[in-house]
């Protein structure tokens, strides 16, 4: 059975796409059964319904943190959903939520963490001086850009480049290495265990 995700974002959604082209496969492990987004008018919602996924928007405005991610629980849970994947999702969610979720829930950043983490990881691997830099999926914890490290993949930094020149350049590898790690959650060939992810065959 193919594991019911859903993927929450907040605005492009590029990512989502990638998932949502990669679980088109007959034999890829998860199917994208929800899309969800805090931002009513998120690009990627379109996208979505484009390709028969259902969507929900709920903005969080007006709600406070942990009642907000109660309802987006709440949201997962009706739609029968086993794994979580956060895909330009730009809240920080709950400690509580992040135990409910904890080993199910995966998230993507545009640094080779543990570097640059936050929301200006390009400004910062280009003002550190950085010849490398790259992208990262990992489980997520209660600490931001914080939890396991599942997949990596690098990429160069060009001399002179700008944020927007180097985040095309790991856009592209995101997009392959989001769908890569799903499936390795979704098959079961990683888990998280004592704050690690734990690979198998
Ligand atoms: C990506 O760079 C992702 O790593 C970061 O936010 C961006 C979202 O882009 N967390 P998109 O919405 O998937 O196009």
């Amino acid at each position: 059975m193919k594991k019911r995700t859903a993927v929450l974002i907040s605005g492009r959604g590029s990512n989502m796409r990638s998932l949502i082209e990669a679980a088109k496969a007959p034999d890829y492990p998860a199917e994208i059964s929800l899309v969800f987004s805090n931002a009513v008018d998120a690009e990627g919602l379109a996208f979505a319904q484009e390709h028969g996924i259902p969507t929900k928007a709920l903005s969080h405005k007006g709600y406070a943190r942990e009642a907000f991610d109660e309802a987006v629980d709440a949201i997962l849970r009706e739609a029968n959903i086993e794994l979580v994947c956060l895909a330009g999702f730009m809240r920080i969610v709950s400690a509580p939520f992040v135990k409910k979720w904890e080993g199910q829930m995966l998230n993507i950043h545009p640094s080779l963490l543990p570097s640059f983490k936050g929301a200006h990881a390009h400004e910062d691997a280009i003002a550190a001086g950085v010849r490398i830099s790259g992208c990262t999926v990992h489980f997520v914890a209660a600490e931001m850009d914080a939890g396991a490290i599942i997949v990596q993949a690098a990429v160069p930094v060009e001399i002179g480049d700008t944020p927007a020149a180097l985040a095309v350049r790991v856009l592209v590898q995101e997009h392959k290495l989001y769908p890569e790690a799903l499936k390795l959650l979704a098959s079961g060939k990683v888990r998280l265990e004592g704050g690690k992810a734990v690979f198998s065959d």
